[in-house]
């Protein structure tokens, strides 16, 4: 490749130009073979940043990105595919609940995963926690899977999508992660090269996500939505709070086992609310129900009656885990060292900021703050308390699942602040904020 292409999209982009799909393809082409330098790609990163791309550079970037790699081809497997994204948040179990229910109602699900890192957690990390279950697989055998089992979830293949590997670790050392456009691009050409039929998005809006704002969250929600659209995927996304924790339980085991005691049906209001809203929308795009009344019941069915359960234990089986956790959670592991953080005065819980118990998390080994890093599968947070709960003196406010003492008092010193009690009730506010179709 000439530089001076390069050094052309560059300067086009720098000037507020918009590139065309031979630009990206060329800019994407060179991430992916090394044969840009890093120095280009980090300035084109940038200059892409404070100009912006537009709906149409966007989804040129996507699809080049998509095309960077192989592109896993699932049409011989039987059944509608529907892939399930969330943009990440603390306590989100909700990958581990729904994509066995919705496969227990006839979706297939291939669903490759990121690791977690920095305050939010990641799927596959969870998954691990699991006595002998393998994420870490290839393409043949991840396919395998899911022809066995109907669903499969497993690390993000590094044959997939090289070009977003080399340009995400590039964002992250240049200050270039929160950009829309480039966020979405990332996003959606993983989406793409997973090549199931349809996708479900999950945008977390406040203080634990990536957005913080509803008018941000709702931009780049609109955004994956046509550039769904454009590539033939099948896309939708629903906005949900993330203002505070995801059900009581944060941290890779503890994760597991609240995503079974919502699947044997004894799961919290915001974990059942927020699985049932994802899963209605993957049951249309999968064509297996009309609307989302008949979604739900269909989803509701499946879960009174164990179905999803039962999916969760043969997945678990199938990639080699231990499925009797599902009946016997306590043979996930546990940490030594559990302490109460008690509240100090009478009230009612006003705020539990997601951002610092994910932090508080990390502390406690739970999360990672390098890409790479081990996390412990057994240490983390059990909120006694959530926004709304009224409480009295000396009564606990959360549970901390440590390693160490030490550890748990650090962590402690961090979730106190995490957690605003004032003297009188505040609004509760909703799961589910809005959905983005592409009609809307
Ligand atoms: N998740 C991704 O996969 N890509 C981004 O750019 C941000 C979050």
């Amino acid at each position: 490749m000439a530089v001076n292409d390069v050094l052309e999209i560059i300067r086009k982009k720098r000037d507020g130009g918009r590139l065309t799909a031979d630009d990206m393809d060329v800019l994407v082409r060179g991430a992916a073979d090394g044969s840009i330098p890093d120095y280009q790609l980090a300035t084109w990163l940038m200059a892409a940043y404070l100009r912006s791309l537009d709906y149409e550079e966007t989804t040129h970037l996507a699809r080049a990105m998509a095309a960077s790699g192989a592109m896993l081809d699932l049409s011989p497997i039987p059944g509608p595919k529907v892939d399930k994204h969330s943009t990440g948040g603390v306590g989100d179990k909700v990958s581990l609940v729904v994509l066995p229910l919705v496969a227990a109602c006839g979706v297939t699900v291939a669903k490759m995963s990121g690791r977690g890192l920095g305050h939010t957690g990641g799927t596959v990390d969870k998954l691990e926690s699991i006595p002998g279950m393998r994420v870490e697989m290839n393409v043949e055998e991840f396919l395998s899977c899911v022809r066995v089992a109907g669903i499969a979830i497993a690390g993000q293949s590094s044959s997939l999508v090289p070009a977003d590997k080399k340009l995400y670790s590039l964002r992250e050392v240049t200050a270039t992660v929160d950009s829309i456009p480039l966020i979405a691009s990332s996003i959606m050409s993983k989406k793409i090269a997973a090549g199931t039929d349809g996708v479900v998005l999950d945008v977390k809006v406040g203080r634990g996500a990536f957005m913080r704002e509803l008018d941000s969250a709702r931009q780049l929600a609109r955004l994956m939505v046509r550039i769904g659209e454009a590539c033939g995927l099948a896309t939708v996304a629903v906005l949900s709070n993330m203002d505070q924790p995801l059900g009581y339980r944060v941290g890779n085991a503890l994760e597991v086992r609240e995503a079974i005691e919502v699947l044997a049906g004894r799961g919290p209001h915001d974990v059942v609310e927020l699985t049932y809203r994802l899963g209605s929308e993957m049951l249309i795009l999968a064509g297996l129900a009309q609307d989302r009344k008949e979604a739900r019941r269909s989803l509701h069915r499946a879960l009174t009656r164990g179905h999803g359960l039962e999916k969760l234990a043969q997945m678990i089986r199938t990639q080699g885990g231990d499925p009797h956790v599902v009946e016997e959670p306590a043979l996930l592991p546990r940490a030594p060292v559990i302490r109460p953080l008690v509240a100090a005065a009478d009230g009612y819980v006003r705020e539990v900021d997601a951002r610092l118990v994910g932090w508080a998390c990390v502390l406690l080994g739970a999360g990672r703050r390098k890409r790479g890093a081990a996390v412990d599968p057994a240490v983390g947070i059990e909120l006694r308390k959530k926004v709304g709960d009224a409480v009295k003196a000396g009564e606990p406010l959360a549970c901390i699942h440590a390693r160490t003492a030490e550890t748990a008092s650090r962590a402690a010193r961090l979730l106190e602040k995490a957690y605003r009690v004032l003297d009188r009730p505040g609004p509760c506010p909703p799961v589910v904020l809005e959905m983005v179709s592409p009609n809307a």
